[in-house]
Order: C-alpha cells, then structure tokens, then sequence
C-alpha cells in the first residue's frame, strides 16, 4: 500500500468476557512494536473489557454497528452517543452480514454513518458485492452505488474520518479470497469513486481495506497492493498468532 496500512480485526458474534480478555492480553506484546494501525471490533459485551485492557497500547477499540438515532424506543439497540460516551472510537457500518440477515439498506447504512461521525466516531464502511453480481459483470456499479449511497450528504471534513472496507460477499467466511488482483481493481476504483465526490487528495488519503478469507497465509500479496491499505479481518482476528502475522505483514 502507499499508504500506512491498518489491519482491523471484526470478532463478529464470538468471545465471551473471559474469552476476550485473553485474546487481547495475548495480541498486546505482538501489536506493541508494529507500524501499522491495529483496531478491533468487538461485540458490544467486550467493549468495557477491550477499552479497559488496551489503554495505554496502541490497540484502538471498535464496535460492530450503531443506530442512527440518538436515543429513544429502538429496543436492542445502541446509539452512536453511547459507544463514544464508552471512549469507542471505530465503528463498523454496512457490513455485508447486517445486509444480508439484518435489513441493512444503503439507505440506513448512510443514515448510521452520519450518526457515528456527528457524535465523532470514526466508521470503517463495507461495500462489495454479491456472488451473483460480480458473475454479471456489475462488481463496480455495485460498489459505486453502496459508496455513493453511504457518503451522502457527508462533508469532505467528516468523510476524512471513514475507512472503506471492500468485501467481496462471496469471500467472507468462505475460504475464498479475491486475487490480489481482483481485490486492487476494485479499491482502486473505489478510490476514484471518492476522488470523483470528495477530490483527489481525499481519496488519496483514505484507507480502503480489503476483507474477505483474508488471512496470516495470503496477507503477504493482498497488502503489498498499492490500493490495499489494510484488512478487515474476521476468522483470523480470532487467534492472536494468526492476527499477528497480519500485522507483522502490514
Ligand atoms: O469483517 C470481516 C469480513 O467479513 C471477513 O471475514 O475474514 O472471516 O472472511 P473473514
């Protein structure tokens, strides 16, 4: 990547408490010497463990969504107020599971990043597209329309605090990652999306990640990419040894 990479791991439903707070006293000696940003993404029961056991390291802490609203009858829910008020700082939106099993539109991913940046979260956005898609050839009319989409009505100041993560849907949890080529093509054309809103020093500012099958053995060619800044990193965020590679790669 030309830019400093940053490796994010999405827990995704797993670790209890206990389990959570070994994971991380595990991965805090192996993130401490690294060069590139390291954030983890946790399910909102292992927030208070993972911002207490990371202070003072360089592990920043993420939740895995918020609501759009501030506060009121959204039963289940957690609103980007509360995740800062925690000392939260990252926050995943759009993830393709939540499209896929949870509603998730890009209407109401656009709405939960204008949350979470007002109340000074950071977001790290999903886009990708669908098996069926990319076999149709519309991988990057996908992609442009989920970017657009979440971007709207968003400053160039705020849009500074979003990194975009492309997920191939058909890649997630599968054991099938993008090449390295398939995986640069589309960040880099996401990069042009941004450049064509927000301008060219933007875009050549933002962290776009690759996520999907990503792991500790085909890091290596996905992150020397020049438009791959990183990972969102899911089954192998789950195992310090494996999540270290990630970062000793990136
Ligand atoms: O957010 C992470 C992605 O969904 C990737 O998950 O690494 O288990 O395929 P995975």
């Amino acid at each position: 990547a030309l830019r400093q990479a940053v490796i994010a791991g999405n827990w995704k439903m797993n670790k209890n408490r206990a389990e959570a707070a070994e994971l991380i006293n595990a991965l805090k000696p192996i993130a401490a010497d690294k060069t590139c940003g390291v954030i983890i993404c946790v399910p909102y029961t292992n927030l208070e463990t993972a911002l207490e056991l990371t202070k003072g390291t360089n592990i920043k802490v993420g939740a895995e969504n918020c609501h759009f609203k501030k506060s009121g009858a959204f039963t289940g829910e957690i609103s980007a107020d509360m995740l800062k008020e925690m000392g939260v700082e990252y926050v995943i939106i759009g993830h393709s599971e939540r499209r896929q099993y949870f509603a998730e539109t890009d209407l109401t991913v656009n709405r939960r990043t204008k949350a979470a940046l007002s109340a000074g979260l950071k977001v790290i956005l999903c886009v990708g597209e669908m098996l069926a898609e990319r076999e149709d050839g519309i991988t990057e009319d996908v992609v442009e329309l989920q970017t657009v989409a979440a971007f709207t009505g968003i400053s160039a100041e705020d849009a500074k605090n979003v990194i975009i993560a492309y997920e191939p849907v058909w890649a997630i949890g599968t054991g099938k990652t993008a090449t390295a080529d398939q995986a640069e093509e589309v960040c880099g054309f996401i990069r042009k999306v941004v450049a064509n809103k927000y301008g060219k020093e933007i875009a050549d500012g933002m962290t776009i990640q690759y996520g999907g099958s990503m792991n500790e053995k085909n890091c290596a060619e996905l992150l020397a990419k020049e438009d791959i800044d990183g990972g969102l990193i899911g089954g192998a965020s789950l195992v310090a040894e494996k999540f270290g590679v990630l970062l000793a790669e990136a």
